[in-house]
């Protein structure tokens, strides 16, 4: 295979087609090769079936339920491992989402105390968060409604009974009813992961059914102390999202700025060193650039991107070739998706590697530590460190590919709302159930999650978006999903092409009806943890329509999951009542119980996720295929709501 064929069947993305070219000449390795040289993948690692869980393994039973060893040391069976496996993998996905949270939470604390150097921007949120949670609101200063709104986000990591505040706070009655006669209500996301992981320690849990309710509560915990919180209370420091336009492709990456990648999830860190840029953006002009450029990579770019409007170069499997253009100064990391490859890259160029969490070091990157006290330190020190190495650029090693695509983001509940309300300013939901209702838009698919270097980048995200969009359904996006789909054209109106003729008429009435030419076939509504946002817009249409979120015809899609997290956000989905599809498959094939209970296929296992939610998993890798099931799906629950098919 020559090396042309071999770079083109790694990405769509021909920016990274052209900078996996230069690395190739400049000997630097990456995530796309690592991904090959791992072939074939271990059979015993991908159906799930490997357990390191103690010493006296490790142990490898059968993969498929008929030839080799049927039990560990232990006596545990492949069901066993499998599920304790899964719920060790979900823990993993949760955990950071929940640490995440519990950062902004301080963040919000210490600055109603007035120990730390962010305002309060999203007044609106606050005191619309204030009164759901029954706290006095009229006539309190904002500082100290903070307060107390961080104070009973605090108790969801300090309380041994009770059920957690924020899913009291956000979810619908009905989910609660189905979650409190399962028993799988969390209470302290704390508690909850120490619990999990408790369950799967060696010689503790091994009932599967058990393991896997433990699943569905581990994923609440991930809706709710992790993902709703963290947007709740980032909207209520940064502001809530509004429309904005941008860039996408490392095109955004400008040859005669300073160029800092800020890149990771936690915009605390983020919003601080874009701050800086634009304080210290006359020190770049005096060495001779054009100004300071930030660009975004992977949420840190979600979450700059919804609130500021800044670029994204690119998604997560090609984040070590952003360095490998040789024109960043600078490349800022945080937490979560951060491959340490990147120290390896860096070496090669001029580019400084600055981790910033004081728990998350990453082994030859220097570190300016981020804490809420000391963020203006930390945003001032790593844009003059990016300052400093402008000088000492290699003019001859700078690639930037040519070209960037225009793209729409900001799509919050809110600014949803607000768009349809320029068609009925009384019941704004109302445009869009009646659009669902008659087939205009057929259901509603969020495509999330990230991208993966096993599979061809960007390939299937925009293939089942783009399918999705023929049959007139709409999507919404987050995560690296949709830079996939932004780099691509389908977050902007320019992308109504792909559309079915209904959804395109719709999506067109409402543009025009703000004054836009139409709204873009995706709606990017953030970060992965703003998957909340997806949440909120559910609840919103079934509380309107006074049905359960389970009900609505509508799936949600992760075709080139990478992340544990993908896993954790798709379990709370299925708890919801939504299907999830996957398209790179979890480590569950295994075993057949965990497999049917939660994809449904026949088999002998009577109890499944579906008949107790009203949601599964679909693996499915083929992304026609996956967007055909999704449609089908969503066909039989609109005509169980007796709608037009
Ligand atoms: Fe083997 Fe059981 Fe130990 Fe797992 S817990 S490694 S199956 S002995
Ligand atoms: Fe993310």
């Amino acid at each position: 295979m020559s090396r042309q064929v071999l770079i083109t069947d790694l990405t769509i993305d021909t920016g990274v087609q052209e900078l996996l070219g230069k690395a190739e000449q400049e000997n630097i390795e990456t995530a796309f090769q690592r991904a090959k040289e791992q072939e074939p993948h271990c059979k015993f690692g991908l159906t799930g079936v490997c357990c390191r869980r103690c010493l006296q393994g490790p142990c490898k039973v059968t993969f498929n339920g008929n030839k080799g060893i049927k039990r560990g040391v232990c006596g545990a069976t492949a069901d066993q491992i499998v599920a304790r496996n899964l719920l060790s993998l979900i823990v993993e996905g949760t955990t950071p989402h929940v640490e995440h949270a519990r950062e902004i939470l301080h963040t919000l604390l210490e600055t109603a105390e007035g120990k730390a150097p962010y305002e309060i921007k999203g007044k609106d949120k606050l005191i619309s968060i204030g009164k759901k949670l029954g706290l006095t609101v009229d006539g309190v200063e904002l500082d100290k409604l903070a307060h107390e709104v961080a104070l009973i986000a605090l108790q969801d990591f300090q309380q041994q009974s009770g059920v957690s505040h924020w899913l009291r706070l956000r979810a619908q009655d009905k989910s609660i009813e189905t979650w409190e006669k399962l028993n799988i209500l969390p209470s302290n996301a704390h508690l909850e992961i120490a619990n999990a992981i408790n369950k799967t320690a060696m010689g503790c849990e091994s009932d599967p059914v058990s393991l896997l309710l433990g699943i569905m509560k581990m994923g609440l915990v991930e809706g709710y102390d992790g993902l709703h919180l963290s947007t709740d209370l980032q909207d209520i420091l940064f502001g809530t999202p509004r429309l904005v336009k941008t860039q996408y492709r490392m095109g955004v990456i400008k040859e005669d700025y300073v160029n800092i990648a800020v890149h990771g999830h936690i915009p605390m860190v983020s919003e601080k060193v874009l701050e800086w840029s634009r304080k210290l953006n006359d020190e770049a002009k005096a060495l001779g650039a054009k100004g300071i450029n930030i660009v975004g990579i992977c949420c840190s770019a979600n979450e700059l991107l919804m609130r500021q409007g800044v670029s994204v170069a690119t998604n997560y499997a090609s984040q070590e070739l952003a360095i490998i253009t040789g024109a960043l100064e600078a490349m800022v990391v945080d937490a979560q998706c951060i491959m340490p490859g990147l120290a390896q890259v860096a070496e090669c160029y001029h580019t400084e590697l600055i981790s910033t969490l004081p728990n998350i070091k990453i082994e030859g990157a220097s570190h300016v530590d981020w804490t809420p006290e000391e963020a203006d330190k930390m945003g001032e020190e790593i844009v003059r460190r990016a300052l400093a190495h402008y000088p000492e650029r290699d003019q001859a090693k700078v690639q930037i590919p040519e070209g960037t695509v225009e793209a729409y983001a900001g799509f919050s509940v809110e600014q949803i709302v607000e768009l349809l309300a320029a068609l009925n300013g009384a019941d704004p939901l109302l445009p869009l159930i009646e659009a669902i209702a008659k087939g205009d838009i057929l259901g509603v698919v969020a495509i999330v999650g990230c991208t993966n270097p096993k599979v061809k980048q960007d390939l299937a995200n925009t293939e089942v978006a783009k399918e999705l969009m023929r049959n007139n359904v709409l999507i919404v996006a987050t995560g690296c999903s949709a830079h996939s789909l932004g780099k691509n054209g389908l977050l902007s109106p320019a992308g109504l092409e792909y559309c079915g003729e209904k959804l395109a008429n719709v999506l067109t009435a409402i543009g025009q009806a703000n004054g836009l030419p139409a709204l873009p076939p995706a709606l990017h509504m953030g970060s992965c943890v703003d998957n909340s946002r997806i949440d909120d817009l559910l609840v919103a249409l079934a509380n309107r329509l006074g049905v359960g979120v389970r009900e609505l015809p509508v799936a949600g899609s992760s075709p080139e999951n990478h992340s544990p997290k993908a896993l954790s956000i798709g379990t709370f989905f299925i708890a919801q009542g939504v299907d999830v599809h996957i398209g790179v498959n979890a480590p569950i094939t295994g075993s057949p119980l965990v497999e049917q209970a939660l994809t449904a296929n026949k088999g002998e296992f009577p109890v499944t996720t579906d008949e107790l939610f009203g949601g599964k998993l679909i693996y499915e890798a083929d992304p026609i295929q996956a967007a055909q099931t999704m449609i089908a799906r969503i066909i039989q629950k609109r005509k169980a709501l007796g709608l037009v098919c």
